[in-house]
Parts: C-alpha cells; structure tokens; sequence
C-alpha cells in the first residue's frame, strides 16, 4: 500500500478509522456509508470521504466502504499488519502498567522483556515478562530482534539511555519521559505525556461557555 502524499493529520485520524471499523467487524457489519460512518465517529461525512479517498479502491456511490477491506488497508498503512517486539526501560509504576495491558499484544506489539537498573526489580517477571538488568540491554535487543522500545525512566536518565538503544539498533521510541530526546533523524519518536493531555482537558474547561457548549477562545 502507497502511503506517500498522505499528511500527518490524516495518519494521525486512522488508529480510530482502525478501531470503528474494527468494532463494526465484530457486529458483523460489511459495508458502511460514511454518511453512517460519520453519525457513529462524530465528525463529518465529507472528512470522512476526504481522508478515506487516499487509500482509493472502495468507498463506492451507493455502495459505502466495505468494512473489512478498509480495516486491513488500514492495519497495512499503520504496520500493524505485522508484529513488532518491544522492549520497557523502566519497570516501575508505569513500566508495569503497560507490561500489564494486554491489549497491545492484541494488536501485535510484543513485549519481550522490561530493563531496571532496581536490583529488586532485576529478575521478577511482570505477567511472565521478564525484568532484565540494563547489561543485557544488547544482547536481548539483538537476540529478540526488538523494534520499538518504551522510556518509562525519570527523565534524568532518558537521554543517555535512548542513545544507548539506538546505539544497539532500535529506530523507534516510544517515550514516556518528560523530556523531548535528541537523537539521530532515522529515529521515530512518539511522545506520550498525559499531564499535557490533561492541561489540553483543562484548557477546554476552563474555556467552555457552560451555557452554549461552545469554546469561548
Ligand atoms: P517509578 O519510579 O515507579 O519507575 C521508574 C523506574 O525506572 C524505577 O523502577 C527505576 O529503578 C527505573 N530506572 C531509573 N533509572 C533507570 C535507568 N537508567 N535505566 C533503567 N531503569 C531506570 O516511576 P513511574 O511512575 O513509573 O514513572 C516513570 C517515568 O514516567 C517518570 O519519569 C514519570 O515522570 C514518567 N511518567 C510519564 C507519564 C506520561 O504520561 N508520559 C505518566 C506517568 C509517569
């Protein structure tokens, strides 16, 4: 599947595309207009046809999207039509958390092991995976074939160990860390920082007109 000319802001809309059509699946739905796909989603019906017209080949008049076609184009678009083993620096709170989501393996992340510089932590397994000391950092990289690895470390400590991962070959990082990382331009990072998301819920309230519902800035 071509993904070249696709912007950012419609890559970013697909995990939900992904999961819409997904619950549609489960209900046994095989073709769907997007004037009823926009009524489930919320967002308009021409959005709708804009983003999905990138991928072209269904969404035809009078016959909508079939719906499981759509879900894997999709699924290839995004490279979750493959698996990708991943790796937890940080097996605390939050490392722990995500080790403990099942959801992701569902979706073919495959977490194979967590690192800790916490000698407690060092040899526990978290839902049978195990917790490794941050000298096996290589050799479990090489040996797993590991892709992404997720920050989940103060972020003190994120920087020099994100530059050691990509030392040992990973190209992708999911961090966790409140910090932005510096690092070579063939390496993909996604930043994942919750207090922003909750400042966004903030900004939103506190700018809500309570009477009309309508943002006020
Ligand atoms: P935690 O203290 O429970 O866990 C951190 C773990 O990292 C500890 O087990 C510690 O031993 C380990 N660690 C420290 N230095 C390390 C190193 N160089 N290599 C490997 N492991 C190392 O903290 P928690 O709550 O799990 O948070 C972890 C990080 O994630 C913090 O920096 C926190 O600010 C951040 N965080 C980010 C969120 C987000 O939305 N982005 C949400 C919650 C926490």
């Amino acid at each position: 599947m071509e993904n070249k000319g696709i912007s950012k802001a419609v890559i970013k809309r697909l995990p939900r595309y992904y999961r819409y059509l997904g619950e549609l699946m489960n209900e046994g739905v095989e073709r769907i207009s997007s004037h009823d796909l926009s009524e489930r989603m919320h967002v308009t019906a021409s959005q709708i046809r804009q983003d999905l017209n990138h991928f072209g080949g269904f969404g035809q008049q009078g016959y909508g999207y079939n719906v499981a076609y759509l879900y894997e184009e999709i699924a290839k678009i995004l490279g979750i039509d493959q698996k990708h083993n991943i790796i937890i620096i940080g097996a605390g709170n939050l490392g722990q958390a995500i080790a403990n989501y099942t959801n992701f393996e569902k979706r073919g992340f495959i977490i194979k092991g967590m690192f800790d510089v916490n000698p407690r932590l060092v040899g526990m397994t978290i839902r049978g995976i195990p917790v490794y000391a941050l000298e096996e950092l290589e050799e479990i990289i090489r040996r797993e074939e590991v892709q992404i690895a997720a920050l989940t470390i103060p972020k003190m400590r994120a920087e020099e160990v994100a530059e050691k991962l990509v030392a040992y070959g990973i190209r992708a990082i999911w961090n966790f860390a409140h910090t932005d990382l510096h690092l070579p331009d063939d390496v993909v990072v996604e930043n994942v920082h919750l207090s922003e998301s909750l400042m966004r819920l903030s900004y939103k309230l506190v700018h809500m007109d309570s009477v009309s519902g309508e943002m006020l800035l």
